[in-house]
């Protein structure tokens, strides 16, 4: 479902352009720029998810797992805005495939850990989320069938993947909720509107749950952030997150 061409617009789009323009950037008449983004700050320290996330997971996830997916994504932007200017197509095109896995990387971490708040938080509270728990309930008959299915959803992923409950954001697409999932780091592109996500990678769950991937996808619903969820599904919060940059 995924289509390079959207995410390399959806990543040009999502901040602007900051000045990174040097003379090695420069062919001819074209200047170009790079936009280098930044690991966003977490709402919550990294022991306050405990005991259905530790702290060591949120601490290597966060810094070091999404820190290398900015890192990996700048440097290869950088090498397309090289190649860009060299007029070099097959160079540009080489890079792809790692901007695609990078840059996915990033914003659905990105999004990942706006999803997630503490365990007993009026935010980790469904009724925090009125507005879209009524459309779950409307599609799925209750908000516990609607875990049912999502949860079964997590757990046929084979490999490394990502849940998602999206929103139909297309003009006329009657604005219904569906369960998708996606591959690697593959993230929502289109017309969808992705209004919580649950990262499915081992790297999420292993140094706690070891194999029991299904212990992690029953715990994870103490620590959605029904807040945001609601606000991305109303669209008072915009769908996608914003990357940061430095
Ligand atoms: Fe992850």
């Amino acid at each position: 479902m995924v289509n390079i061409g959207n995410l390399w617009q959806y990543l040009a789009l999502q901040s602007p352009l900051q000045s990174m323009s040097g003379d090695h950037l420069n062919h001819t008449h074209t200047k170009m720029a790079v936009t280098a983004y930044a690991l966003p700050t977490l709402a919550f320290a990294y022991d306050a998810l405990e005991p259905h996330i530790s702290a060591q997971i949120m601490e290597l996830h966060h810094g070091k797992h999404h820190q290398a997916y900015v890192t990996n994504l700048n440097k290869a932007l950088a090498s397309h805005a090289t190649a860009a200017a060299a007029h070099d197509i097959a160079g540009q095109i080489a890079l792809q495939q790692t901007i695609k896995f990078n840059g996915g990387g990033h914003i659905n971490h990105s999004l990942f850990w706006k999803n997630l708040a503490p365990a007993g938080s009026d935010d980790a509270r469904p009724d925090a989320a009125a507005g879209l728990v009524a459309a779950i309930e409307k599609t799925w008959e209750s908000l516990d069938g609607f875990k049912r299915a999502f949860s079964a959803a997590l757990l046929g992923i084979q490999g490394s993947g990502w849940g998602w409950l999206v929103r139909d954001g297309d003009p006329g697409g009657g604005g219904g909720l569906r369960i998708v999932t996606t591959k690697d780091q593959d993230p929502v592109v289109g017309g969808d509107v992705p209004v919580f996500a649950v990262d499915m990678w081992e790297h999420a769950y292993y140094l706690q749950y070891l194999n029991g991937k299904a212990a992690y996808v029953e715990n994870i619903w103490n620590v959605v952030n029904w807040k945001t969820a609601g606000e991305r599904y109303l669209g008072t919060s915009k769908g996608r997150v914003k990357p940061e940059t430095r």
